[in-house]
């Protein structure tokens, strides 16, 4: 385990960066060989990319719209992050389908997805609203060393001493890696553009049917409106959050990025663009 200097909260593990407190080498090595079902389905996202918009859509998709109880559960809980204390659970009673999130890169998740077993749909969010997220997340959190002002927070970014690396590492390793995978790459800017597509989208990668008025429900109160309020994915460990907890849902647009970022620092953070992702047939929306 390699501490992080500029962050006494963090700790690389493996070439990735983990939060020291949610995570332990045990966890990690462990959920390598854990046993995939075919019926399986994870979540995967870089942070702040809309991994729990994510969890919302899919529980509500295979839970048919909170009619099997889910109602009276947690995002967390209806689909956990599996890398978060693995050793201490069992999910092996779990039903089938089992829904997991993880914020994990494809190098870390268990070898038996990586034979097509189960089904992985991965949420990315644009780079520039993804820091301009982080950012704002540091200092709502107690698990993060605040950074001072954007550009401090940028330089320490960019060299991936925040919580999973950078987002370049994460999405280019998933999506240049996706033929290894049963895969769905979907964008933060599709959720927002036309929800609705997005989850008929996601319906057919599932193999789901929903009726119309199935469809509206989902759509519905995965709206960021209605997340907001909801207690059930508002929640955080109260522990989790130095302020109100409902900042999570802060802005959910595309384009925050230009509230805090120089024209210099999006000129340098496009020319890493180009370096990292200019040969992938990936597009992302940064403006509306
Ligand atoms: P902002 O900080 O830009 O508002 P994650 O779940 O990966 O941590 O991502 C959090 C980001 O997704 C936050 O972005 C949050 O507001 C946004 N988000 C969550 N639910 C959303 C929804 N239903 N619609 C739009 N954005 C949503």
């Amino acid at each position: 385990i390699v501490p992080v200097a500029e962050d006494p909260f963090l700790c690389q593990y493996k070439g990735f960066t983990f939060v020291k407190d949610a995570f332990t080498p045990e966890d990690i090595d462990l959920l390598e060989k854990f046993e995939v079902r075919g019926s399986d389905i994870f979540q995967v996202a870089y942070p702040k990319s809309g991994t729990i918009w994510m969890q919302q859509i899919v529980s509500l998709i295979c839970n048919e719209n909170y009619r099997n109880g889910s109602e009276n559960t947690t995002n967390a809980v209806r689909s956990p992050w599996i890398e978060s204390n693995f050793s201490n659970q069992d999910y092996s009673k779990r039903p089938s389908p089992r829904l997991f999130t993880s914020h994990l890169p494809y190098y870390l998740v268990p070898k038996s997805l990586r034979n097509k077993r189960g089904k992985v749909i991965y949420v990315a969010r644009n780079p520039k609203d993804v820091m301009a997220s982080f950012y704002h997340f540091e200092h709502m959190i107690t698990l993060a060393q605040e950074s001072p002002d954007f550009e401090h927070f940028l330089k320490k970014y960019l060299a991936g001493h925040v919580f999973a690396g950078t987002w370049f590492d994460h999405v280019c390793g998933w999506y240049s890696n996706r033929e290894d995978f049963n895969f769905l790459f979907i964008t933060y800017e599709e959720l927002i553009l036309d929800l609705r597509s997005a989850v008929i989208k996601i319906c057919q990668f599932l193999g789901k049917q929903l009726d119309d008025h199935e469809l509206e429900k989902v759509v519905e109160q995965s709206t960021f409106k209605s997340m907001k309020v909801d207690p059930k994915t508002n929640a955080m460990p109260e522990d989790f959050f130095k302020k109100d907890k409902e900042n999570f849902f802060r802005k959910g647009t595309i384009g925050d990025w230009k509230n805090i970022m120089t024209v210099a620092q999006s000129e340098m953070i496009d020319k890493i663009y180009q370096e990292k992702m200019g040969d992938l047939p990936i597009k992302f929306v940064f403006d509306i």
